[in-house]
């Protein structure tokens, strides 16, 4: 598949099958994230897989417990929010069937001599697009999510995480139960500032033309 299809067609895939997904493909698509950039390319990244069934039951039943009635309750002023908080109800519920948990974590390295946190996640973030890339590129739906956090120690403890590694992000991916489409953007003349800012061109939350 033609990069650009790819990248303007990975939607965030929250229903996820339970079918198996080939360990061939997890490696391709992590051997992708591999070759993302990052600060003085430290690489400062590692990827935990969890396929086991009872690690993926206990996180997401934690994820469940913490996020479900959150979720539930949070508002839907639009189709938009709508669709993304019912497919956000429906991963959490779902999480301990994906086929495939992917945990990105970074260490603090870099700068060498004087590590800081932002360069942990300014590598974890790249790694993970170009996954999600790459996943789409085989037909493989996944969501890039950070609430994990909201289980971190149950995640830590399940999966021996030590205390000086940082997740930077939880990626499902399985096959798709959704439609792959075109992604609802800014387009570029409301986000492109030619040689300087020319004031603010357009307004929040986002509109789509
Ligand atoms: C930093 C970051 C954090 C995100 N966290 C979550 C999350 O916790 N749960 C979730 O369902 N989606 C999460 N997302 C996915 C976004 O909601 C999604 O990318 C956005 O709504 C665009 O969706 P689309 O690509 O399908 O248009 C996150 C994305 C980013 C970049």
């Amino acid at each position: 598949m033609d990069v650009f299809e790819a990248m303007s067609t990975c939607r965030a895939i929250r229903y996820l099958k339970s079918d198996p997904v080939d360990a061939a493909l997890v490696e391709q698509v992590i051997t992708a994230a591999t070759w993302a950039p990052s600060p003085g390319n430290s690489q400062g990244r590692d990827f935990i897989v969890v396929t086991d069934a009872t690690k993926k039951a206990k996180i997401g039943d934690a994820i469940d417990k913490a996020m479900r009635q959150r979720v539930a309750s949070m508002e839907r002023p639009d189709r938009t929010h709508r669709l993304m908080l019912d497919g956000t109800g429906h991963l959490v519920s779902t999480l301990k069937d994906c086929p495939v948990l992917i945990f990105i974590c970074g260490k603090k390295v870099y700068p060498y001599e004087a590590p800081r946190e932002s360069f942990v996640w300014s590598s974890i973030y790249p790694a993970a697009q170009n996954l999600i890339v790459a996943a789409r590129s085989l037909g493989l739906g996944t969501v890039f999510t950070t609430f994990q956090g909201v289980a971190e120690p149950v995640i830590r403890e399940t999966l021996s995480i030590p205390d000086d590694v940082l997740i930077g992000c939880m990626i499902p991916m399985g096959w798709s139960d959704a439609k792959f489409g075109q992604l609802k953007r800014v387009p570029y003349d409301k986000v492109v500032h030619h040689d300087g800012w020319q004031g603010d061109l357009r307004t929040y939350p986002p509109t789509y033309e």
